[in-house]
This record gives structure tokens, C-alpha cells and sequence, in this order.
């Protein structure tokens, strides 16, 4: 280990314009040079925070309102990665999850770590709608777990909550001097934006110490996603600046006591793609951690600027980094460093299909079947909005099996959720151009029942392809005298990033033909390209590749933005009434087109 060390800083200290140069010929331990595309956890990946352990990463990312919430990543080559559980997957965990109105609300940034065997999660619940200096806005906690993988991958326990006026909470344990654990954070920046830090007892989340004040940043808005790391020589804090849009960046300070001075890096921005015209922008929130050949990677958040702004949200990107002892990282080579699709970097060697958990889970980008067998619950890939009402949702029930019964909700998915929880169970689009279709068994007999899929980012903004029970004259046009089912497609783009309660809901619904009877149709979504969304159904369910009716299409910037990503999947509703008549959902299918970017 000594002797691969020596080399490593020798081949490094050499090549600090070219990083990589010598990697590849230094050692039996380095791995060959090799290609890889960012976003490496594309889609509704904002936030990244990631680790080793032994020869496996681990990452979590931002949830917002999605439930379970707080995904764990893992992978052994930084390129395939594979959701294995969920942090947040019991609503006694975190009960006041419910209460979040905001779409900007719910769990922020989330970081993992592991020390003596166990794995930390620490996060903080933010009531966006309150003001930055009421103490109720932020709920910091801490998560944790002995066995990532037990208990499905939610082995994690209840949280230990902290008092922290602040968020994008970070653990460090400063085991070379005296084992003390403390928690960085981010002040409420309206007030006073400024990178703070205490000491914590983790089995209690009091603090041991005063809270004080490590670092104010650059001088760009919002210093946040803080971490510390300790080299021989050095405490290095690294956070992001400049707010999570187009200037956004990384930089970085260090000190040699935990508690500061930190004296910033010469270079900051240390990475950033602000004022470039890359594809990826708003490049920032970084973690950094090695691999077991001793080189150092970064992952942060990013956006697509395609010719839609973010129409995945924020995904996390991978950036190859040089650190050499008594110097601070260097990010892709450059200062400050840039972030490509298209990426160079010793990565570690492909493993064997050993290198994941023998489950059937889907790569990030891969396809996923999901056929709800009995005796199964909905695969973890699939969220809600906030808690569901459990209750109104049975896999394989009694004369369905391989279905998702669905009661709809008197809360449609557009509705605040204070009226009650809306029927809502969805997964990330996690590809620029992606088909999902669901087969849908459904008789409603009351106005206004209605289920179906929809592409969601935000309550205010989703596209529905539905079928809904409508009023109806003889010529089978909707409003008349009796009842009718129909194919639609609904267009909800409040056009606002705000989701208060007085935002202007357009609906236009585009009316497909009248169908008579119990309806059982296939529903397709679709990702045309980067801008386009289209909707169409079938009713013929033998063949999936043919007769597909075009219901409309829908511009991706109607659904772009904003701080999460685009969810696809299935609801129910009686908008306005609890449904009398459940949805039938079967063979709910997601295939992502890889390599578009
Ligand atoms: C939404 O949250 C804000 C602050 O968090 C609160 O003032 C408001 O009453 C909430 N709205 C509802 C309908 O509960
Ligand atoms: C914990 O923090 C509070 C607020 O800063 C402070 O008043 C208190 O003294 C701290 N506790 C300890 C043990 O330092
Ligand atoms: C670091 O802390 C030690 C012990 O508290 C102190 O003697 C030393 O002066 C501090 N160094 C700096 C640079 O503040
Ligand atoms: C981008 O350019 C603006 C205007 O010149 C400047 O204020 C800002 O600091 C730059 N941001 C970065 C990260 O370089
Ligand atoms: C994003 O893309 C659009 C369209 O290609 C372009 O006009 C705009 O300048 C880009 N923005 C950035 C920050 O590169
Ligand atoms: C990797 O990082 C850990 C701490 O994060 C450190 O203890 C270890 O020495 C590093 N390994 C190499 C090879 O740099
Ligand atoms: C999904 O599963 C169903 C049921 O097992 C099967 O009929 C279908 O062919 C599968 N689709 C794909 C793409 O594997
Ligand atoms: C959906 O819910 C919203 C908010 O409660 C309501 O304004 C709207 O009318 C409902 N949509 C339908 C089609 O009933
Ligand atoms: C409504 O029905 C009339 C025939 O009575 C037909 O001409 C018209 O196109 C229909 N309108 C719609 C929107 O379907
Ligand atoms: C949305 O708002 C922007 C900015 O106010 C405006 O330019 C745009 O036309 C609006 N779009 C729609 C569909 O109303
Ligand atoms: C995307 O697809 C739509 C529908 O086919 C088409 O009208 C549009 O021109 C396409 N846009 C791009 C950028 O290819
Ligand atoms: C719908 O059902 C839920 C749960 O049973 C209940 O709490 C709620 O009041 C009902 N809503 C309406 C509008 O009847």
C-alpha cells in the first residue's frame, strides 16, 4: 500500500496539467483510461452525496415530496448504478413529511457517511412556505444503518433530530485528534449566509459546542453543501456558491484546527461550468471521495440545457479529480474544472455481475417491467406523493392477479393534499427520450371518476392521459344528458414555480372518442425528443406495437424546471369524491432509449 502511495504521488506530482498522463502505466492497481457519460444517475438526482466502502459507492440524492424518499445508490465501476433501498420508507419515521406544501419543500440534500461500521445519513426536512429565520422551517436529523442492504434496503432507523437554523447538514468525525463528531451546515442565507459548524453527540443530536461560524464563502449568494475533509496537512471545507441555477459553482477553503481560519482555495471556483456554453450547467453541490486505487472523484448536481432548460431536473455528474498531499483538488484538470457529457477518468475495472445486490431492480437508464406479482409490494423504484393512503393500493388483488388495484382519491393529483392524499404512484424519467405504457382495466360509474398515467414534475405542472367518466349527448359529445367514458389528455402548467393555493390552473382537456362500457386500454407516454412529449392509447392489448391512437402531444418545457425531476406513472381520482370504482393497472412498462443526450 506504501509502495502504490509513493507511486501514485510521484506519477501525480508529475502530471498535474495532464492528470491522467501516467495513470494507466504506473501500476498493476491502476486501471486503464476510460470513457464514461455523464449524468451518471440521471433524472431526479439532485444533491449528490457519495462514499466508499471497501469496493462499493454508495450515494444519496434529494427526495422533496417523494415517498419513500432518500434513495441509496450503489455501484462498484461509478458508471452502473443501481437504486438499493430508500432511507425514508416508514411514515412513523418522519410524520410531519405530510405537512410539506411546498414543492420546494421536503428533504434537501442529504449526506452519507460511514464510520466504525455504520452508515449516517444526515438531512433536513424544510418547510419552504415559513420564513428563514422561524426555527419550524428547518427539521435537521440524522439516519442510520448497520446493514445498508438488510431489510430490503430500509433497514434505516428512525432519525435523531437536531436544532440547526439551516440545511444541506454534513458529519465529520475528526478521528486523528480526538474522535469528535461535528455537523456543518448552511445558515438560513437570507439572513446571515454563512457556513456554520458544531460538535454533536450523534445518539442524542445535542450540541457539545457553541455554534460557530467557519466560512461566508467567495462572496457568492447561498453558501451551502458544505463538507469537511481532512488531509495529513489540513481541514478542507468545500461548498457550493452562487444558488443552484446557471451560477452555480464550487469552491473551496482550508484550515489546520477544524474550527477555522480557513483561508479560501487561490483558484475558487474549483468547478463550475458558469459562463460556458456546455450542455451540463448549474454544476455545483459536490462530494468527494476515493476510490481503492487511491484516486479521487467528485459527483455533483447538474442541469441539461438541450433545447429545454433542466428537462430532467437536477442529475448528478461524475468528475474525475487529482489531489495532491498539501495542495487543494484539482477537478477534470482544470481551475476551475469543467463538467462534459462525454468524460475521461481512471475509473476502477468493470466488475463481475457479482457487483450488485441479486436483485431485479433496473439500473439507473435501464428498462423496468414492473408485472405486480402476488405477495410483492410496488418495486422501490416507485414513489408517491408524500404518505399515500395505503389503503388504496393492493397488488394482485382477489380476481386481478398481476394487476395494481388503484382506489382514486377525492384529491386529484393537482390538489394541495390537504384535502386528503392523492392516489399517486410513479418512477423517475431517468432518459432524455423514454416509452412508458400501462395496460388499465377500468368501469367507472360515477362523473368525473377517472385513472390514468401522467408525466409530473410538480402539482402544478403534469400532463394526465386519462380515462374519465363525462357527461355526453347522442352525438357523443361531451356535456349532454347522460354519462360517457373518455380517453383525455389534461395539460396542468400553472406556468409558475410557485404552487401556492391561489395559482391560475389552465385544464384544457383534449377529448378522445366516447367509449362505451368497462374500458380496457393500453396508455402509452412517450418522450419523442427532448421537447416533446406525445400520448396515445390502444385498445388493442394483444399487440403492443400496433394500433396506438395519438391523443396529443406536449411541449417538455411545460414540465421542466423547478428542483426535482419528471416523474411517469399512474393515479386515480374522483376529483372531488372518493372513487366507488377501482382502477385496474397492469404490466406498467419503462423503456429508456439510451445515449440521447
Ligand atoms: C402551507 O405551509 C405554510 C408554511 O409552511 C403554512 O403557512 C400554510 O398554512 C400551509 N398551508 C396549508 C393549507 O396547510
Ligand atoms: C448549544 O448551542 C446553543 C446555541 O448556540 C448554546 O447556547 C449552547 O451553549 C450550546 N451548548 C453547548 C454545550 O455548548
Ligand atoms: C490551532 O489550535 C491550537 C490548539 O487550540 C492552537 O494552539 C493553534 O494556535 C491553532 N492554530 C491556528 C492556526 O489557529
Ligand atoms: C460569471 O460571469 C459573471 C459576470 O461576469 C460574474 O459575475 C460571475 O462571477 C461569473 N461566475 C463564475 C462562476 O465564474
Ligand atoms: C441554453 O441553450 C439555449 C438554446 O440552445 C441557449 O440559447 C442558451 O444560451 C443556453 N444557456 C446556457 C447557459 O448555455
Ligand atoms: C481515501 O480517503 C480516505 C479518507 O476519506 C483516506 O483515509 C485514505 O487515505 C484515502 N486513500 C488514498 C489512497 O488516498
Ligand atoms: C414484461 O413482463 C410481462 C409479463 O411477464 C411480459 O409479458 C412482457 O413481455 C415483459 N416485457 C418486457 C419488455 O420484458
Ligand atoms: C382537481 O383539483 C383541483 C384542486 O382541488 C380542482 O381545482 C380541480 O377542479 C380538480 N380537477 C377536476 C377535473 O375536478
Ligand atoms: C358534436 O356533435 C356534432 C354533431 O351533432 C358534431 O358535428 C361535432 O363535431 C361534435 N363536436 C365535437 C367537439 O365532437
Ligand atoms: C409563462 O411566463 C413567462 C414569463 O412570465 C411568459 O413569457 C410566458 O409566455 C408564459 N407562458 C405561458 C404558456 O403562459
Ligand atoms: C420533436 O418531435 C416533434 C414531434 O414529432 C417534432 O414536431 C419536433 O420537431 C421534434 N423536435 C426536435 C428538436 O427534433
Ligand atoms: C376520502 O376517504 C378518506 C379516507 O377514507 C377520508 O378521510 C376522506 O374524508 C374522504 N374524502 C371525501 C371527500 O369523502
Amino acid at each position: 500500500m506504501q509502495y502504490l502511495l509513493k507511486i501514485l504521488s510521484l506519477c501525480l506530482s508529475l502530471s498535474s496539467s495532464l492528470p491522467f498522463s501516467c495513470a494507466a502505466g504506473a501500476s498493476q492497481t491502476f486501471d486503464k483510461l476510460a470513457s464514461y457519460s455523464n449524468p451518471i444517475i440521471s433524472g431526479f438526482a439532485p444533491d449528490p452525496s457519495c462514499i466508499r466502502v471497501e469496493e462499493q459507492f454508495f450515494c444519496v440524492t434529494s427526495s422533496f415530496s417523494a415517498f419513500p424518499g432518500i434513495p441509496v445508490y450503489t455501484s462498484r465501476d461509478l458508471v452502473q448504478w443501481k437504486q438499493i433501498g430508500n432511507v425514508l420508507s416508514r411514515p412513523e419515521q418522519l410524520p410531519t413529511l405530510s405537512q410539506v406544501n411546498q414543492t420546494t419543500g421536503g428533504i434537501w440534500a442529504a449526506t452519507i457517511r460511514h464510520h466504525d461500521n455504520r452508515f449516517f445519513v444526515t438531512t433536513t426536512l424544510v418547510f419552504d412556505g415559513k420564513p428563514q429565520l422561524d426555527p419550524t422551517r428547518w427539521d435537521n436529523m440524522i439516519f442510520t444503518n448497520d446493514d445498508i442492504f438488510s431489510n430490503n434496503g430500509n433497514g434505516w432507523s428512525d432519525p435523531v433530530h437536531f436544532s440547526f437554523e439551516g440545511y444541506d447538514t454534513s458529519l465529520f468525525w475528526d478521528d486523528d485528534v480526538d474522535g469528535k463528531v461535528y455537523v456543518q451546515g448552511s445558515h438560513a442565507w437570507h439572513v446571515f449566509p454563512a457556513i456554520q459548524s458544531f460538535e454533536i453527540d450523534l445518539n442524542t443530536g445535542k450540541n457539545l459546542s457553541e455554534i460557530i461560524t467557519l466560512w461566508t464563502g467567495t462572496g457568492g449568494i447561498a453558501p451551502e453543501g458544505p463538507h469537511i475533509y481532512k488531509r495529513s496537512d489540513a481541514y478542507y471545507l468545500m461548498i457550493a456558491e452562487g444558488g443552484t441555477g446557471l451560477g452555480h459553482m464550487e469552491t473551496m477553503a482550508r484550515a489546520e484546527n477544524i474550527t477555522g481560519p480557513y483561508t479560501p482555495c487561490p483558484y475558487n471556483p474549483v468547478l463550475t461550468n458558469a459562463n460556458t456554453t456546455e450542455y451540463l450547467q448549474t454544476v455545483g453541490h459536490a462530494d468527494l471521495f476515493n476510490d481503492t486505487n487511491g484516486n479521487w472523484w467528485a459527483v455533483a448536481l447538474a442541469t441539461r440545457n438541450g433545447t429545454v432548460n433542466f428537462p430532467m431536473g437536477r442529475e448528478t455528474v461524475l468528475v474525475p479529480v487529482v489531489w495532491e498531499e498539501g495542495q487543494f483538488p484539482v477537478f477534470n484538470g482544470g481551475k476551475p474544472g469543467r463538467v462534459h457529457v462525454s468524460m475521461t477518468g481512471p475509473l476502477p475495472l468493470k466488475q463481475s455481475p457479482t457487483a450488485f445486490p441479486d436483485t431485479i431492480d433496473p439500473l439507473v437508464g435501464h428498462p423496468q417491467n414492473v408485472t405486480f406479482p402476488p405477495n410483492t409490494t410496488p418495486p422501490r423504484q416507485l414513489v408517491y406523493y408524500r404518505f399515500p393512503d395505503f389503503s388504496s393500493f393492493t397488488v394482485s388483488p382477489d380476481g386481478h392477479p398481476n394487476a395494481l388495484r388503484i382506489m382514486g382519491s377525492a384529491e386529484n393529483i393537482t390538489g394541495d393534499g390537504f384535502a386528503g392524499t392523492s392516489s399517486f404512484i410513479m418512477r423517475r424519467q431517468d432518459a432524455l427520450e423514454f416509452s412508458a405504457t400501462s395496460r388499465l382495466q377500468f368501469d367507472p360509474r360515477v362523473e368525473n371518476e377517472e385513472a390514468g398515467m401522467s408525466l409530473f414534475i410538480q402539482r402544478t405542472q403534469h400532463f394526465d392521459l386519462s380515462v374519465v367518466r363525462l357527461p355526453v349527448n347522442n352525438a357523443g359529445n361531451v356535456t349532454a344528458e347522460r354519462l360517457g367514458n373518455f380517453v383525455i389528455l389534461r395539460t396542468i402548467d400553472a406556468n409558475s414555480s410557485s404552487d401556492g393555493l391561489h395559482d391560475t390552473l389552465s385544464t384544457p382537456a383534449v377529448v378522445g372518442p366516447l367509449m362505451e362500457g368497462p374500458v380496457d386500454v393500453l396508455l402509452k407516454i412517450q418522450a419523442v425528443n427532448a421537447s416533446t412529449y406525445s400520448f396515445s392509447y390502444s385498445d388493442n392489448q394483444k399487440d403492443k406495437n400496433s394500433d396506438w391512437v395519438l391523443v396529443g402531444t406536449g411541449a417538455a418545457s411545460e414540465v421542466s424546471g423547478g428542483f426535482t425531476g419528471t416523474l411517469v406513472g399512474m393515479f386515480a381520482t374522483g376529483n372531488g369524491r372518493n372513487s366507488t370504482t377501482p382502477a385496474y393497472f397492469s404490466d406498467f412498462e419503462y423503456f429508456p432509449v439510451e445515449g440521447v443526450y
